[in-house]
């Protein structure tokens, strides 16, 4: 059976002045899919994120998300709605432990008013114990629950981008935007996040991720869009996609590709 639409891009543009970054750009990414977005550097690929996050507004286009029109929405709006994501650089608070961290990210979920936390009425403890169960649950699935009591900013890069993950998890969304989750981790790390990244899938979660580390594209991608200049040049499985002139060409500059 075919899985159902959860995220529809329709004709998505966006300049800045005289540079279209992003240029009527269409696809969808279906529940429990890993869809992968590559292309040159400046291709428009976090450009595309940060309108689908609600960073930015599209010039034109519109945003679709189980159904329901996100266009413009703001990213905590759109966090409670379900949509997540984490940052090409690495975000997180070093002065906080690795659970605070993540509990960053639940405060879509949390129902308590400022009123209610500050006079610490009964509903505050319960539902801090269960805000905590919950970060701890995050934690878990990353593999990390028991580093949760540490400062954030001992861990090595590539557990700190587990504590943004976990973190990005925490509001319990149904679709994860990534920016080049391997940047910068070793082929240790990149291993142990591939690893991740295929469990949380098997558990329910999409994601959509930018990468440029083909392996990892061709490890977990379903399915890849491919961008250049701020257009999509070409869309299918990994295999297709590395086989694919235009993106032969994207990739090699035009007079390599012209001689190949
Ligand atoms: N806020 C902005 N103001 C002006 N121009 C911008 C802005 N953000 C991005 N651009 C331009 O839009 C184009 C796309 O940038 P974007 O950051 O989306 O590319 P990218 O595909 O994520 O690149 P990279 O692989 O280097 O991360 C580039 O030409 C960039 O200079
Ligand atoms: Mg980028």
């Amino acid at each position: 059976m075919k899985k159902s639409v959860l995220l529809e891009i329709e004709q998505l543009s966006k300049s800045f002045g005289g540079v279209h970054a992003v240029q009527n750009v269409s696809f969808c990414v279906r529940d429990q899919e890993i869809v992968a977005i590559i292309g040159p550097n400046g291709a428009g690929k976090t450009t595309l994120f940060n309108i689908v996050t609600g960073i930015l507004p599209p010039t034109s286009g519109s945003v679709l998300f189980k159904g329901m029109p996100v266009t413009g929405k703001k990213p905590y709006q759109l966090a409670a709605l379900g949509i997540t994501r984490t940052f090409q650089n690495l975000q997180v608070f070093t002065n906080m432990t690795v659970i605070e961290n993540v509990m960053v990210g639940m405060h879509t979920r949390l129902k308590t008013g400022i009123f209610s936390a500050g006079f610490r009425l009964p509903q505050v403890f319960k539902e801090e114990k269960q805000a905590l169960k919950q970060a701890m649950a995050c934690l878990e699935q990353v593999g990390i629950a028991h580093l949760a009591f540490e400062k954030a900013d001992i861990l090595p890069y590539g557990t700190q981008r587990l504590v943004e993950i976990a973190r990005a998890a925490a509001s319990q969304p149904s679709l994860i935007l990534l920016d080049e989750p391997m940047a910068g981790l070793n082929p240790q790390e990149s291993k142990k996040l591939v690893d991740v990244l295929l469990a949380m899938r098997n558990n329910g979660m999409t994601f959509l991720f930018v990468e440029h580390d083909m392996e990892t594209v061709m490890a977990i991608a379903d399915r890849v869009i491919v961008l250049d200049y701020g257009k999509k040049i070409a869309e299918g499985c990994p295999e297709e996609i590395t086989q694919h002139p235009d993106v032969i060409k994207a990739y090699l500059g035009e007079e390599e590709g012209a001689s190949c």
